[in-house]
C-alpha cells in the first residue's frame, strides 16, 4: 500500500489564494478519486477553507462555531491539544465528514476544522517545543513540530489511501511551522505582484535558512533547528500563478511578473534541486523548469464568488444564475467550463 500524499499550501504572503486553492483542489480531488479518502487540515485561525468546505456563507460560520465551542473542540485545536498532552491523538474524534454538512461534496472528503483559538494555544506549543529534554532520547522540539506530520501518516479506513491538503496562515508562527513540516509536498501560490514575488525569497529563508546565518539569532531559527534535529521538510512541487489569466489586456504585464517569479525559483532550483520534488523530466533550462514546476491558475471571477459563498466545487456549478446575499450573480457557461478545466488540470498533476 502506498504512503499517503500530503500537500501543504503556503506562501509567506497573505491573500494569494491559499484557502481558495485548498478548497477547489481538495473538493475536486475527492470527486476524481473515490477510491481514496481526502482530509483537509485547516491550520489557519481564520478558517476560511473550513467555511467554504462547510457550505460557505453565514450558515457555515455557525456550524464551525458549534465544532470549536465543544468542550473538547472538534477542530485542529482539539487535535493539537490532545497530541501535545498525550503524545498522539485519535483523528476520528476531530474530523467532520463534509457531505453531512455540505451536500455538494463527495462522501470521501473530511475536515479537521480551522479554529481561531490556534492563536491562543500557540504559546503553549512554543513552550512545549522549547522544553528541556528529559533524557538523551527525548526531543520535545521534534515531537511538537511533528504532530501534523504524524497526523498525515494516518489512514481513516483500513486499506484506503489517504490524501491530505493543509491550508495555512501566511505568518511563520509555530502552528505554520507544524503545518509545513506536516506536508510531503509544498504548493506555493503567488499573485502577479512584486510583493508576492519577494515573498518567495522569504519562504526559502524561513524554511531552509539563509546562506549567512545571523551570529546571534541564527541558531534560534526554525531553519537551523530543523537542520540540527534532522527534521524532514516538504519538497516544493508547484509554483501556482494564481489569477494570472485575468484580463486580456494585462496578459503581457502578467507574463513579465510570472517570468520574474520563475527566475527566482529557478535560481533556487539550480543551487539546490533537493528542495524540489524530483521531476520525471530532465531540467536543463528555465523553460524546462517552467513546464515542470509551474502552473497558471486563472481568475475565477463570478464563478469564484459563487463557489466560495455556497461551498460549491466548480465541477458542480451547472446553473447560469446563483443568488449571493440576495443578489443574482451570473456565471456564463464558458467561464464555468474554463474554471473547471483549470482546476482539473492542476488536480490531474497531483
Ligand atoms: N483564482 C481566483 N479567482 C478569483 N478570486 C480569487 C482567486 N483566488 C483567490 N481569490 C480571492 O482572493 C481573496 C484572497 O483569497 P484567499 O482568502 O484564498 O487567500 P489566502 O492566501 O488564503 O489569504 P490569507 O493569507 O488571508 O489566508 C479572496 O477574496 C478570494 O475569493
Ligand atoms: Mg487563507
Amino acid at each position: 500500500m502506498k504512503e499517503n500524499k500530503s500537500y501543504v499550501i503556503w506562501n509567506n504572503k497573505g491573500g494569494v489564494g491559499k484557502s481558495t486553492i485548498t478548497f477547489h483542489i481538495a473538493s475536486v480531488y475527492a470527486e476524481l478519486h473515490p477510491e481514496k479518502d481526502v482530509i483537509v487540515v485547516d491550520m489557519c485561525p481564520q478558517a476560511n477553507s473550513s467555511s467554504m468546505l462547510m457550505g460557505g456563507g453565514k450558515q457555515s460560520e455557525s456550524k464551525l462555531q458549534d465544532l470549536i465551542s465543544k468542550e473538547e473542540p472538534q477542530s485542529i485545536v482539539g487535535y493539537l491539544t490532545e497530541a501535545t498532552l498525550a503524545g498522539d491523538a485519535d483523528l476520528n474524534k476531530y474530523i467532520t465528514k463534509l457531505s453531512d454538512v455540505n451536500t455538494n461534496l463527495s462522501e470521501n472528503i473530511y475536515l479537521v476544522a480551522g479554529d481561531g483559538n490556534l492563536e491562543l494555544i500557540a504559546p503553549l506549543l512554543s513552550e512545549r517545543a522549547d522544553a528541556t529534554p528529559l533524557s538523551a532520547k527525548d526531543d520535545p522540539w521534534v515531537k511538537i513540530h511533528s504532530i501534523v506530520k504524524n497526523l498525515t501518516g494516518k489512514k481513516l479506513n483500513e486499506g484506503r489511501e489517504c490524501t491530505y491538503f493543509i491550508d495555512t496562515n501566511p505568518s511563520f508562527s509555530i502552528y505554520t511551522q507544524i503545518a509545513i513540516v506536516g506536508g510531503s509536498s509544498l504548493l506555493v501560490p503567488i499573485n502577479a505582484d512584486d510583493s508576492s514575488i519577494f515573498a518567495i525569497t522569504g519562504l526559502f529563508n524561513l524554511i531552509w535558512g539563509t546562506s549567512n546565518e545571523h551570529p546571534v539569532y541564527g541558531k534560534y531559527t526554525f531553519a537551523s533547528k530543523a537542520k540540527s534535529h534532522n527534521l524532514p521538510l516538504p519538497k516544493i512541487t508547484y509554483l501556482l500563478g494564481n489569477r494570472f489569466t485575468q484580463k486580456k489586456g494585462a496578459a503581457h504585464a502578467f507574463k513579465a511578473l510570472s517570468n520574474e517569479a520563475l527566475n527566482k525559483m529557478y535560481e533556487e532550483y539550480q543551487n539546490n534541486p533537493d528542495k524540489f520534488e524530483p521531476s520525471e523530466n530532465e531540467i536543463n533550462n528555465i523553460s524546462d523548469f517552467e513546464q515542470n514546476y509551474s502552473i497558471e491558475l486563472r481568475d475565477f471571477n463570478s464563478a469564484g464568488v459563487v463557489a466560495a459563498n455556497q461551498g460549491l466545487p466548480l465541477s458542480k456549478m451547472d446553473q447560469h444564475t446563483y443568488e449571493v446575499y440576495g443578489e443574482k450573480i451570473q456565471v456564463a457557461k464558458e467561464q464555468r467550463e474554463l474554471c473547471k478545466s483549470t482546476i482539473e488540470n492542476l488536480v490531474a498533476k497531483l
